[in-house]
């Protein structure tokens, strides 16, 4: 978790840092802080060469707000936006850090497991620290080692081999203005290469304005970065040689577009984020499916005896969709996993086995961790990403980018929509090896290439969600029942509710309602039911509603157009177009994301960052 930046450059780095961080603000939010090199008068009372830190509780706008003016051409600095793991949230512990000389500053986002060791070290030579974080012995080590050998690179370099755990960070050096020094080991790092200036974050998204040429560093490895170069080192001190890249999207993609919130921003631009993953992939009249990234390991997949799919909150309900997918056409055993007990409960693998990781952000800790304990035991791993360039994307053999463009509101909305469709496109890919016929596939891939206009038709509808929401924004719990490929989208629908509107909701499969949820039922409990009518437990969720509405719950269903019975049974019908039984999740949810926005909104919640959370989770 945690944004850092930095920069070094012909700008006012206080202002590119500060741009930076509101860019990256989706990534923690609850301190942040500048560190800039003052050059000759910019800044009253600050000597020239010296280090002026600058940091706030609360979101970066207090920290814009109360920053004095500094006059920083040729500007060098480093920024952090915090998500608190050690320590409260509070001045004394935002980043950054400065050690005892105010010599450095520093930046961090990870957890360094051995800090308690490093620092009664520390103490007992003599450093004093300010924070209770984790992060402050790095700025502490940094010193003692530049303090013996004067050399800012190998102090950093030494300081980082003393480490556990995970780091992204960039440091500062008073006694040499031109340079920052960036590290990674476990958080996204990313140097970005403009002209005569360059940047570190860890987000493209923070210096995308300026420049999309990129660098992203691997695991072990640091960045030199001055205005006009930049040289990347091992932790073992040999050189790295590494291709530019570029980015794939722009400014306006990161941009709110005229939407109050990225929420419903995400959640209206499905239709088109559909069509960009299914795009080039789909083979209609062959019925079958061209999937680029899967070719170098097409046959190890196709003959998988058992597949495992894992992943966390949202993209962990995601993949329970892949399970019906994947088991219903490719009639391949599935597993599904939270991928933080996966990687800690020593699993069982096969030769023949498979790890697919699903990951919106690519950088999730405990997904990562999944994956490094398939690679240990020698599984293929395949990994269905958002984000290029990603640490997961870069730590699996091979695998599907969703290509749903960036997602910045913390609740996932259009990510799990494009990974269920990637899933589907993954189900046929390996069904038309087995059983699939054909015609069947040609049958679910029109199905999906309709999801665009049936999305679009939804999201027209949203004026009902709304009148809805404004109805139930103020109960306190929810229930959200669904049955087969409809229960993923319960559990994900009960999510959205509780991360943004801070509502107790459960999500069940509509059938377990009986062995145990219905003693909630009362006047006072809405349910939200998924009764589409052409599922086969159709009848039986009907029941549910009548046991429901039995013991005067209220009932909220999502159903198929057309469908008038369950108008006579429900409160409130909120209806989506009919689609395959599988395809549905794709559907479904849509009226849910935005159940859970309109009441946000009503509740006066902080739709795109909620309280205690991040969007991506770097910790485990
Ligand atoms: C979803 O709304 C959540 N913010 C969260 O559960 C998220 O899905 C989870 O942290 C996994 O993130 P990832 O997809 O980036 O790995």
């Amino acid at each position: 978790m945690c944004g850092i930046i930095g920069y070094v450059g012909k700008k006012d780095a206080s202002s590119v840092l500060l741009q930076g961080l509101n860019r990256m603000e989706y990534r923690g939010y609850d301190s942040a802080g500048v560190a800039v090199l003052c050059r000759k008068s910019s800044l009253a009372g600050q000597d020239e060469n010296s280090i002026f830190i600058h940091k706030r509780a609360g979101k970066i706008e207090k920290l814009e707000n109360s920053l004095p003016k500094i006059n920083n051409a040729n500007g060098i600095g480093i920024g952090h936006t915090r998500w608190a793991t050690h320590g409260e949230p509070s001045k004394i512990n935002a980043h950054p850090f400065n050690g005892c000389k105010n010599e450095f500053a520093i930046a961090h986002n990870g957890i360094i497991e051995n800090y308690t060791t490093i620092r009664t070290n520390l103490v007992e030579q003599g450093h004093v620290f300010e924070s209770e974080t984790d992060s402050e012995v790095i700025i502490h080590l940094i010193e003692s080692y530049y303090n013996t050998n004067h050399d800012f690179f190998n102090a950093v370099r030494l300081a980082l081999k003393d480490l556990w755990g995970t780091y992204g960070i960039v440091v500062l050096s008073r006694d040499h203005p031109d340079t920052i020094i960036a590290a990674k080991n476990g958080s996204p790092m990313i140097v970005g290469l403009g002209e005569n200036e360059n940047f570190v974050a860890s987000d493209v998204a923070a210096f995308l304005k300026y420049t999309r040429n990129i660098l992203p560093m691997e695991d072990g490895e640091i960045a030199i970065v001055s205005a006009d170069e930049v040289q990347v080192k091992t932790l073992e001190n040999s050189v790295v040689n590494r291709k530019l890249e570029k980015v794939g999207f722009d400014l306006s993609t990161i941009e709110k577009g005229g939407y109050p919130h990225y929420m419903l921003k995400e959640i209206n631009e499905q239709p088109d984020t559909i069509n960009d993953t299914l795009r080039g992939r789909i083979l209609l009249q062959k019925g079958n499916v061209k999937l680029g990234g899967l070719e170098q390991f097409d046959k190890r997949l196709k003959n998988a005896k058992r597949i495992i799919l894992t992943g966390c909150g949202t993209s962990w309900h995601a993949a329970l969709v892949g399970e019906y997918l994947i088991e219903e056409f490719a009639r391949i055993p599935v597993e599904v996993e939270y991928a933080s007990e996966f990687r800690y409960r020593q699993p069982i693998l096969e030769e023949n086995d498979v790890l697919i990781a699903l990951s919106q952000s690519g950088e999730t800790a405990d997904t990562v961790a999944a994956i490094k304990e398939a690679k240990r035991q020698n599984i293929l791993v395949l990994g269905i990403c958002n984000v290029v360039g990603s640490s997961i994307a870069r730590a699996t053999d091979m695998g599907i980018f969703i290509h749903a463009g960036p997602e910045i509101g913390v609740a996932s909305t259009k990510s799990f929509t494009s990974q269920v469709a990637a899933l589907s496109l993954l189900a046929v890919y390996l069904g038309r090896e087995k059983n699939l016929t054909q015609l069947e596939g040609r049958k679910i891939l029109q199905g999906l290439l309709d999801l665009p206009g049936k999305i679009r038709s939804i999201l027209d509808e949203s004026g009902n969600v709304k009148e809805l929401a404004a109805i139930y924004a103020s109960h306190q719990n929810f229930l959200y029942l669904g049955r087969g490929y409809n229960f993923p989208v319960a559990l994900e629908g009960a999510l959205k509710l509780k991360e943004i509107s801070y509502i107790h909701a459960e999500g069940y499969p509509a059938a377990e309602m009986k062995h145990g949820p219905i003693a909630l039922i009362d006047e006072s409990m809405p349910v939200v039911f998924i009764a589409l009518k052409d599922d086969p437990t159709y009848p039986k969720i009907l029941s549910n509603i009548e046991e429901v509405k039995a013991r005067k719950g209220k009932v909220i269903a999502i159903a198929t157009q057309g469908d008038e019975e369950i108008s006579k049974k429900a409160d409130h019908v909120i209806y989506i177009p009919e689609t395959l039984k599988c395809l549905s999740p794709i559907l479904s949810v849509i009226p849910l994301q935005l159940l859970s926005y309109y009441i946000a909104v009503q509740r006066g919640c902080d739709v795109d960052q909620p309280r205690n959370l991040a969007k991506s989770v770097t910790v485990e």
